[in-house]
């Protein structure tokens, strides 16, 4: 039997492109400083990534990128919006803690009022560590983000947070190992492994219909995927995934970034979601 396809809807994203993307500093496994980095292929491949949002009817905005900040690229980390409402993030590790003021100065300058837009007080990485679904805010925990950043986001946004505990190096993000596929519905899949076994008990609780990924696809980041409710942009070497996602449904989209990989991120560590009031 066919699946009832799914409903997309229009998202808006914040991306920055790779401009001065490199790898001379090592802060998760993925980044090995000695390899050489393909910056033209970087920016062709972030750019198909653009494209590919806008083509689909979404908007992307832009950051615009700081020589210092190679990392930049990585436009997931700089912030959580939820409700129009913007949590500014800290990083934990100093190479990329004046990434934080820069999202802070681009929300300022687009129209966010200083009253929805909190400056945090605990580290966190943004949406590596925050995921939003219908009922919850899940935040993962462990190498990045601080656990008393779980208790702030929920005081600020009102909505309850579920904290995860991540304990594989590989899977320093919760983005790494997890994606809302579908959040409307408390739709998820996992990579159960990267998770300490009482938040794998956790995440069976909520989530019991989740797509439960195996190690060949979190492997290549199948995990750091973007979804607008039908369609899921995703790392192409994720080839296991396309079925099952197929299966519920959904329209897999394979996107190259291997550039970006050598980094440690993908598809949804280059794209932060602004979710709109109401
Ligand atoms: N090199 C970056 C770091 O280690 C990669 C961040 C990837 N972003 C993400 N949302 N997982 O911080």
């Amino acid at each position: 039997m066919r699946p009832t396809p799914r409903d997309a809807s229009p998202r808006r994203y914040l991306m920055c492109p790779p401009a001065h993307f490199k790898v001379t500093y090592s802060i998760n496994p993925w980044m090995d400083p000695t390899k050489p980095v393909d910056l033209p292929l970087a920016l062709a491949q972030w750019e198909d990534l653009r494209d590919r949002y806008r083509a689909l009817g979404h908007t992307v905005e832009l950051l615009e990128p700081a020589p210092d900040l190679p990392d930049m690229v990585f436009a997931a980390n700089g912030a959580t919006v939820v409700d129009g409402r913007v949590l500014g993030a800290r990083f934990a590790y100093p190479e990329r803690s004046d990434e934080a003021a820069a999202h802070l100065d681009w929300f300022r300058r687009n129209g966010y009022p200083d009253a929805d837009v909190r400056v945090p007080e605990h580290v966190n990485e943004g949406e590596g560590d925050f995921a939003v679904t219908a009922s919850w805010i899940l935040a993962g925990r462990g190498f990045r983000s601080s656990p008393l950043a779980l208790a702030e986001a929920q005081e600020f946004f009102g909505r309850p947070v579920i904290g995860l505990e991540l304990v594989d190096p590989r899977y320093y993000h919760l983005d790494t190992a997890l994606c809302v596929l579908d959040d409307a519905r408390d739709e998820i899949m996992y990579y159960p492994a990267a998770f300490s076994p009482g938040s794998r008990t956790v995440l069976e609780r909520l989530f019991p219909d989740a797509l439960v990924v195996e190690e060949p696809e979190a492997a290549v980041l199948g995990l750091n995927a973007v979804s607008d409710g039908r369609h899921v942009l995703l790392p192409q070497a994720a080839v296991g995934l396309f079925e099952p996602l197929r299966a519920r449904g959904f329209e897999p989209i394979g996107m190259d970034l291997s550039e970006l990989l050598k980094g440690g991120g993908s598809v949804k560590c280059c794209t932060q979601e602004l979710r709109p009031a109401g």
